[in-house]
């Protein structure tokens, strides 16, 4: 299945009755194998996740740490960006020239690199030392 097919299927499966607004998204590691997941709202909204976070905690169970590519998709006005929190973890997990395809349910797109997404992001090599 194409990355975006699997990130339309999982979208469906987004638990948003609180926003109404449903996030699917899919890595592809370095295996080949991709990973989906869809954003989940509590009751208690902080605690709620998104689907990029879905989608890491689905390739890192499956014993992967590497992603090669990013696609994320909503019923967005414009393609749709990954929020600030999702883009320090997903450049956890790729290299900054790993591209992060944006679309809309309606089929507009573009593509950014995580280094693009995330400038200057907090980093292993920080901590270095520590
Ligand atoms: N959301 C995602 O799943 N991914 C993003 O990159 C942006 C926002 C979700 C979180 C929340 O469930 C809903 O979209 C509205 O913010």
């Amino acid at each position: 299945m194409s990355m975006l097919k699997a990130a339309e299927a999982v979208r469906e499966k987004a638990y948003a009755p609180y926003s109404g607004f449903k996030v699917g998204a899919v890595v592809r590691a370095k295996s080949g194998a991709i990973y989906s997941g869809c954003n989940v709202e509590n009751v208690a909204y902080p605690q709620g996740t998104c689907a990029e976070a879905g989608a890491i905690a689905a390739m890192v169970a499956a014993g992967e740490t590497e992603l090669c590519e990013v696609t994320v998709i909503a019923d967005s006005p414009m393609p749709i960006a990954p929020c600030g929190g999702c883009r320090q973890k997903l450049a956890e997990f790729g290299n900054g020239d790993v591209v992060v395809n944006m679309f809309t349910t309606s089929g507009e797109t573009t593509r950014m690199t995580i280094a693009q997404l995330l400038p200057g992001a907090f980093s292993p090599q920080h901590m270095k030392g520590v």
